[in-house]
């Protein structure tokens, strides 16, 4: 009969995918673990590194982001942070640096640079974030950013730009940060 030979097989099939299941089941005795990862003792745990946050510019208050710049400068500030990234233009920042993240061969990228200026003043010893990066501007040398060369930035926007346009390009630069505020120690 038809319907008794299609249950036969049914039930065939049914052993052969037991059979088979059971012989690709994980060896409980075997250790789940990958290659690269450290093999533990007995009773010991595994805990993951905690990842460092990175500093944020939204943390801070204007007197911190602004200390240590020139009196003549920190004056003036907050400048307009549109008139200050017009001036990329003209002055070539934006033929070197990118907001993109993936496009650094040239230049590092600006994307969150007033972030990056958090770091980057506490390892220079710079008073904060704005002062890191006038000096990133006024004197490019003074801290070379590691996988970049000296002298690969102009050396002459000191000279370029007065104390007004330095300010609205700092305003800009400072704007370019991450929404989401992450408090640090
Ligand atoms: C010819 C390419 C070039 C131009 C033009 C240029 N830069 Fe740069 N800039 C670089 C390079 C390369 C570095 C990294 C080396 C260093 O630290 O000096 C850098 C570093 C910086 C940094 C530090 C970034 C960081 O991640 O710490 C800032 C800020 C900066 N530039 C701002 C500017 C501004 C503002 C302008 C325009 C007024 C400008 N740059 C024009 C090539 C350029």
């Amino acid at each position: 009969m038809v319907c008794r030979k299609s249950f036969k097989s049914t039930l065939l099939a049914a052993i052969l995918a037991i059979v088979l299941l059971s012989a690709c089941a994980p060896d409980p005795s075997m250790q789940l673990i990958s290659p690269s990862m450290v093999v533990l003792g007995e009773g010991e745990v595994f805990v993951p590194p905690t990842p460092t946050p990175r500093p944020r510019i939204a943390v801070l208050t204007d007197e911190e982001i602004y200390a240590g710049l020139p009196e003549t400068l920190s004056s003036l500030m907050p400048g307009d942070a549109d008139v200050g990234e017009a001036l990329t233009v003209p002055h070539g920042c934006t033929g070197c640096h990118q907001l993109d993240n993936s496009l650094v061969e040239i230049a590092p990228t600006w994307l969150e640079v007033a972030d990056t200026a958090v770091g980057r003043a506490r390892q220079t010893g710079e008073a904060g974030p704005a002062q890191y990066l006038y000096t990133s501007i006024t004197n490019p040398d003074s801290f070379v950013v590691s996988g970049y060369n000296s002298g690969e930035m102009p050396q002459t926007f000191s000279d370029d730009m007065d104390a007004q346009d330095l300010a609205h390009l700092l305003t800009y630069l400072l704007s370019l940060r991450a929404e989401v505020a992450v408090e640090v120690e």
